[in-house]
């Protein structure tokens, strides 16, 4: 089985997603490592709870120096012989260093139907902009933020009086499905 890592920064409803994708003996993939840069995010716990490696790679002490960061996590990764990165609620943009090491390797997923409305605040702005539809995304991690080639997408209307909150769970619901799916699909193709 490919050994994935998930990184994380909070809740990592994807990656309780992941993990139990992970748990049919048909999966070609593994949880090998759930990795955070924030010690305090609830997803390491749900993590270590699953029987996953949940690791901190706490970005502060390292400051500003966020390459010096990325190196922590690269080699936490090659010590566990990761095959394929799963960014999921991963909250800090990558500089050139990780993107680069782990170039065709590393996936992402965002809530929203890319190229429209990369960055934050998807729901918000796509409920503002009066849009009828929205959705979640799962691309290849380029440099360009929310840029790379997308490997898969879910849609979900946007409903009458919708709520930021609502439409959010409704999108989540997709990315659920979606996000295994699409990494078991990737994986095959390796
Ligand atoms: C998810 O909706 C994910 O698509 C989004 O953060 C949420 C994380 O939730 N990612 C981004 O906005 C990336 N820019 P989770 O921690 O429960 O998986």
């Amino acid at each position: 089985k490919t050994k994935v890592a998930v990184l994380i920064s909070g809740r990592g409803s994807n990656m309780e997603a992941l993990v139990r994708a992970a748990q049919d003996p048909a999966c070609p993939f593994e949880i090998a490592l759930v990795l955070s840069n924030k010690p305090e995010a609830g997803g390491l716990i749900t993590a270590a709870a699953a029987g996953v490696e949940a690791l901190a790679v706490d970005q502060k002490p390292y400051g500003k120096d966020r390459e010096a960061h990325e190196r922590a996590i690269d080699a936490a990764l090659r010590e566990r012989g990761i095959q394929v990165v799963a960014l999921a609620g991963y909250m800090r943009i990558l500089t050139p260093f990780l993107v680069n090491a782990w170039e065709g390797r590393m996936l992402n997923i965002h809530p929203s139907l890319l190229p429209a409305y990369p960055g934050l605040d998807t729901h918000g702005r796509a409920l503002s902009a009066g849009e009828v539809e929205a959705g979640c995304t799962v691309h290849l991690v380029t440099a360009g933020v929310d840029e790379g080639p997308i490997l898969g997408q879910a849609r979900v209307p946007i409903l009458p009086g919708d709520t930021d909150h609502m439409l959010s769970d409704r999108v989540l619901e997709q990315e659920h499905q979606l996000y295994p799916a699409t990494l078991a699909a990737f994986v095959r193709g390796l």
